[in-house]
C-alpha cells in the first residue's frame, strides 16, 4: 500500500487532502456523507472578531468550469466558532483542524489568532490576507509585501502555533509577497486564494454578482494555481499547501509536482459533496499508476527534473 502521510511543520497529516475554506462550512455538515475523520486536516470557514452577514445576494456566478463566488466573509465571529462550531466538530472530528482567519487592522487579525491559538485542536493558524470581496481589509493586506509582513509579524509574534499566510493571486508577483512573509517569520503559505472576475446578465445588463465582482475558482484556474505553486517554490523555503481547481487525486499530484507540501479542494466539494473523499479513495491507486509509493517525496519533483 502506498504511503499517503505528508506532514505540514511537524504535524503529521494521514493524507494531503484538506477541504479549503468556505467550501466545508464547519465540517461536521460533511459527516452526513461520510467519515470526514479520513480527511488529512480541515480548514475552517474563514472568521473574523466579529459576526458577519456578508454580502448581499445574489452571491453566486457559474462560469465554464468553475464558479465566481462573492461570500464576503459570512461567519458567526470568533467565540462562536470556537465556543460553538469546533466543540460541534469535535465530537466526530478527532485530527488537528486549520483555523482561517481574517481581519480588517492588523490588531483584528491579532486578536482573533490569539483566541484560535489557545484552542487545543487548532494545530495551524492559516491567516487570510486574500479574501478579495471585502472592502477595507482581507486582499487588501495580501497585495503589497510590506503590509503582508506586517500581519505575519505581528501574527507571529503573538502566537505560539505555526503561522500559513493565505496568499491572493490577484499581484503582480506572488514570488515578492510570498518572500516577504518568509522574511517576516510565516511558518508555511497556503495559495492561492480565488481570482477576481465578474459576469454580466445579458438580460438586465449588470453584474450577475450584486458586489459586482467576486473571486473565481474550480479546475479553469488549476494550470494558474500551478504555475505560482511552482514559483513560490523556487522562491522560499517554507512549505506550501497548494490549491486552485484541485478535483481528482492526478490534480493532487501534480500541484505537490509543482511544490506543495499538502493540498486544499474547494471548488470541487460544492459541486459534489463527496469530492474530498473520492481522491482519497483515489489517491493510493493513482499513486500506484504513477510509481509514487511515498507521496512526502514528491513534492516539488517537477523542479530540475528531480
Ligand atoms: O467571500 C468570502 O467569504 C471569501 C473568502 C475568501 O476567498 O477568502
Amino acid at each position: 500500500m502506498p504511503d499517503t502521510s505528508v506532514a505540514l511543520s511537524g504535524i503529521t497529516l494521514d493524507n494531503p487532502v484538506i477541504p479549503a475554506s468556505g467550501t466545508f462550512g464547519f465540517g461536521y455538515e460533511f459527516s452526513e456523507y461520510y467519515d470526514i475523520n479520513i480527511l488529512g486536516s480541515i480548514s475552517l470557514k474563514g472568521t473574523t472578531k466579529d459576526p458577519r452577514f456578508g454580502n448581499p445576494t445574489p452571491r453566486i456566478a457559474e462560469i465554464p468550469c468553475g464558479l465566481i463566488n462573492s461570500v464576503g466573509l459570512q461567519n458567526p465571529g470568533a467565540d462562536a466558532v470556537i465556543g460553538t462550531e469546533i466543540p460541534r466538530l469535535a465530537k466526530t472530528f478527532k485530527k488537528p483542524l486549520i483555523a482561517n482567519i481574517s481581519g480588517f487592522s492588523v490588531d483584528e487579525y491579532v486578536e482573533c489568532a490569539r483566541k484560535f491559538d489557545a484552542v487545543g485542536q487548532v494545530g495551524i493558524l492559516e491567516i487570510n490576507i486574500s479574501c478579495p470581496n471585502v472592502h477595507g481589509g482581507g486582499m487588501s493586506f495580501g497585495t503589497s509585501a510590506e503590509s503582508a509582513a506586517q500581519v505575519t509579524r505581528a501574527v507571529k509574534s503573538a502566537v505560539s502555533k505555526p503561522v500559513y499566510i493565505k496568499l491572493s493571486p490577484n499581484v503582480t508577483d506572488i514570488t515578492e509577497i510570498a518572500r516577504a512573509v518568509q522574511d517576516a517569520g510565516a511558518d508555511g503559505i497556503s495559495m492561492i486564494n480565488t481570482l477576481l472576475g465578474m459576469r454580466i446578465d445579458l438580460k438586465t445588463k449588470r453584474p450577475v454578482v450584486a458586489n459586482q465582482k467576486g473571486g473565481m475558482s474550480g479546475p479553469c484556474i488549476l494550470p494558474l494555481a500551478l504555475r505560482m505553486v511552482y514559483e513560490v517554490y523556487e522562491s522560499v523555503d517554507i512549505p506550501i499547501i497548494g490549491m486552485g481547481g484541485i478535483s481528482c487525486a492526478a490534480d493532487v499530484i501534480e500541484m505537490m509536482l509543482a511544490g506543495a507540501s499538502a493540498v486544499q479542494v474547494g471548488a470541487a466539494n460544492l459541486v459534489d459533496p463527496c469530492a474530498c473523499r473520492d481522491i482519497i479513495k483515489q489517491l493510493p491507486e493513482t499513486m500506484q499508476h504513477y510509481g509514487i509509493e511515498k507521496l512526502s517525496d514528491i513534492t516539488g519533483g517537477a523542479h530540475n527534473g528531480k
